[in-house]
């Protein structure tokens, strides 16, 4: 059955049951004499300990088998008191023991719910897609972002949240990116990390997925990443070991794809070395849906837990892992380790403790943590002769396309969040999976109005161009919305859908003065870039993503969004300037070459090749001007920091984003000349300045020996750059640093 069928059938029977209360797992779970676990002095791995020490063979069982969001064994789709409504998943608890059961939800943007286009669906607040979120570069807001819609994901009785998705861009037309933190590990690592930890401030778990080198989602369940180990552990794997660092999340989910030919719910390399050995990584490992292909093989590997059993070929942990570890193929141990695991980051992240209790949410209070997200994500690519903000003598605004007269895009697939209020425009996409096209209600055309009531406006829907010229015609400002939906189990193209690109062509040659939104998932093509006067990325800018937009072009809002990604200038420019594989022949079996580019994802490989990007990763404008000086380095110990001052050389408030890159001087063995080795959000009053100081992590100036298992910084010479984009470094300095050697377990500590 296929995947939505299945979603849609269980989402049926899910409905006609009545939802279970917390209460009797709360009233189980009270501590006493005979649960000593319940002591929460106790910490996480001793409670782990004792309470798997009292589970029988079958408990262990229950722990390490998922289903999707319902029972479905007997009969198969039998729905089970204990799931709840268009859930990603549901594991059992043990009620004897008082171990809650797993309620698990997507995703990174909010609570989403799994269904086909006619079934109900939750309402939440959704925030900005994830690579907007990286495009603040303020950790804060991140922080604050996974702490609202973990949340939501608690108060609608959920306690695993599928979400810190921190995929490097490898490829700007993978589906998802827009999901990700963008194409460079450190700044990934850092903002995926901090909304992993504000979803586990809730008290609940937060699963970093796809674990790993999940790069593109053409042939996802086949596809074959295949990458050498340094490589590898300096790029994508870097970005989750930061971020795993800097939130210990309790759960990590492998991936779909294959590396070097090994299925990722597979790999040894992946689960037992990279991550619990070399890591040091205590919490447990689950599948992708659908991505268990094995029994004795996962298990050994390092995978801890099947989810939603349904989506793979047959039940691999039930009963098989029952007959695998009575026949020894399956050590006791290693199930003894699984439930150690999963029960351990339960106490850890409060699962026993605060149990999870539907309550109310304060949607309006939400609305303004999104909002503040999305306003802080856009980035103004281009503004010339200062078309934005919008002149306070603008007498005639002409708005296209984009439906931006009811809402704004998101998104699409099981991180999709279904918006309260319902969907601004409905019947769009695919009626299965990984549709539908979802627009969140919240117009940016009426949020213009609001603020400029002196001001005529007309509103085109983009779909004719000669129709868009005509409308844009003698107006005093042109703004025409431009859209590329993004959708899990896709890819997308570069170029614009619709004709869009023809629309933007006509309306700017009718009119120089037009500014464009793109509200993409990430990087797209702009042949019309030289005829229009401003382009302002919004991406998926959420729930409340027309006020933000609105307030950014009228200037209420300095735009302070810096590029997580390069925007390319061709696709011949990308180290596979065509996609590996074939979508419409899913069980071909296709390798994706990652040696081409190794380590040098984004802007590593731009810099490395000498390719002009269309736009620079980092770049970013504001309504405001910044100067940057007394760049300092100091160097102690392992660590190189940075100093320098920041300036609001301009006349408006506003927000910059300096950046910190740095690469050996002469020859090397790095993948690119330079890399990303910190940054920092200033606010500043016009005139004013401020000190900044960051420290750049070791691992950021060493390449890592597979052999030796350690990061190695060279002795010699290395420049530190500081600047406002990878591509605009001003001020330079040159630092000497002494051989140095760390451990594989290093973790910046
Ligand atoms: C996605 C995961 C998601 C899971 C559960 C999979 O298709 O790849 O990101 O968490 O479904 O919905």
């Amino acid at each position: 059955m296929k995947r939505q069928q299945m979603r849609s059938l269980v989402m049926a029977l899910m409905l006609t049951t009545a939802l279970p209360t917390a209460a009797a797992h709360a009233q189980a779970a009270t501590a006493s004499a005979s649960k000593p676990w319940m002591n929460p002095k106790l910490s996480a791995d001793q409670r782990a300990d004792l309470i798997v020490a009292q589970m029988t063979q079958d408990e262990k069982l229950t722990l390490v088998f998922g289903y999707f969001g319902s029972n479905q064994e007997k009969p198969k789709f039998t729905p089970h008191a204990e799931a709840r409504m268009g859930s990603a998943g549901y594991i059992p608890g043990i009620a004897r023991l008082g171990v809650p059961p797993q309620w698990e939800t997507d995703a990174g943007v909010g609570v989403a719910t799994q269904r086909e286009s006619s079934d109900p669906y939750l309402e939440r607040t959704s925030l900005p897609s994830g690579i907007a979120t990286a495009a603040t570069w303020n950790p804060d807001l991140a922080f604050k972002g996974g702490a609202m819609i973990g949340s939501e994901a608690r108060s609608s009785g959920f306690n695993v949240q599928l979400a810190g998705g921190v995929n490097l861009a490898r490829d700007p037309r993978n589906g998802r990116n827009f999901e990700y933190g963008g194409e460079d590990p450190l700044l990934a690592g850092v903002m995926v990390g901090a909304q992993i930890r504000g979803i586990q401030s809730n008290n609940i778990i937060s699963t970093i997925k796809h674990w790993a080198l999940n790069g593109q989602e053409t042939n996802r369940m086949t596809v074959s990443s295949n990458i050498a180990d340094a490589a590898a552990r300096q790029s994508d794997f870097l970005a989750f070991e930061l971020a795993i660092e800097q939130s210990q999340p309790g759960s990590v989910m492998c991936a779909y794809n294959r590396i070097n030919s090994v299925y990722a719910c597979e790999s040894d390399w992946l689960m037992n070395e990279v991550l619990k050995k070399d890591w040091g990584y205590k919490g447990y490992v689950m599948s992708d849906w659908g991505a268990t292909h094995s029994t004795a093989k996962a298990a050994n590997a390092g995978l801890d837990q099947e989810s939603a059993y349904t989506f793979d070929k047959e039940p691999f942990f039930g009963a098989p892992l029952k007959a695998a570890v009575a026949d020894g193929s399956v050590p006791q141990a290693r199930l003894d380790d699984m439930a150690k695991r999963i029960t351990r980051s339960m106490f850890a992240h409060g699962l026993f403790d605060h149990p999870v209790v539907k309550g109310p949410i304060d949607f309006a209070a939400h609305a303004k943590v999104t909002q503040a997200d999305a306003e802080e994500a856009i980035v103004l690519l281009k503004n010339d002769g200062g078309l934005l903000p919008i002149a306070k003598s603008a007498k005639k605004i002409v708005v296209i396309g984009s439906h931006s007269d009811v809402g704004v895009l998101s998104g699409g697939g099981s991180s999709q969040v279904f918006p309260i209020g319902g969907m601004a425009v409905k019947g769009l996409g695919p009626k299965g999976f990984p549709g539908p096209i979802v627009y969140h209600p919240n117009s940016p055309l009426k949020a213009l109005q609001a603020r400029n009531p002196g001001a005529q406006f007309v509103y085109d829907d983009g779909s004719d161009p000669a129709a868009a010229a005509k409308a844009a015609a003698g107006a005093d400002l042109v703004i025409v919305f431009a859209h590329q939906w993004a959708a899990e189990s896709q890819d997308y193209s570069l170029t614009l859908a619709d004709n869009q690109d023809a629309v933007i062509d006509a309306v700017a040659s009718a009119n120089a003065k037009t500014a464009v939104v793109l509200e993409t998932g990430g990087a797209v093509l702009m042949p019309w870039l030289s005829k229009v006067g401003a382009v302002v990325e919004a991406w998926f800018p959420g729930a409340n993503g027309g006020e933000a937009v609105a307030r950014v072009l009228t200037g209420e809002v300095n735009p302070s969004g810096r590029l997580p990604v390069t925007f390319p200038a061709s696709a011949d420019q990308l180290p596979r300037p065509v996609i590996d594989g074939d979508n419409s022949k899913p069980e071909l079996m296709v390798d994706a070459n990652y040696d081409i580019e190794g380590a040098a994802v984004g802007y590593k490989w731009f810099d490395k090749k000498g390719h002009q990007p269309l736009f620079a990763f980092g770049h970013g404008l504001s309504y405001s001007t910044f100067g940057y000086s007394d760049l300092k380095t100091s160097v102690a110990g392992d660590t190189l920091t940075v100093s320098f001052k920041v300036t609001n050389t301009g006349k408006a408030a506003g927000k910059d984003v300096p950046q910190v890159y740095v690469g050996p001087k002469g020859a090397s063995n790095w993948e690119a000349p330079r890399r990303l080795g910190g940054f920092k959000k200033v606010d500043l009053a016009p005139g004013a300045s401020t000190t900044v100081s960051v420290s750049v992590d070791p691992r950021l100036l060493a390449t890592f020996d597979s052999k030796a298992k350690t990061w190695n910084i060279a002795a010699g010479a290395y420049e530190v750059s500081l600047g406002a984009s990878s591509r605009d470094l001003g001020a330079k300095a040159d630092v000497t640093l002494a051989a140095k050697t760390l451990p594989v377990s290093y973790d910046g500590k």
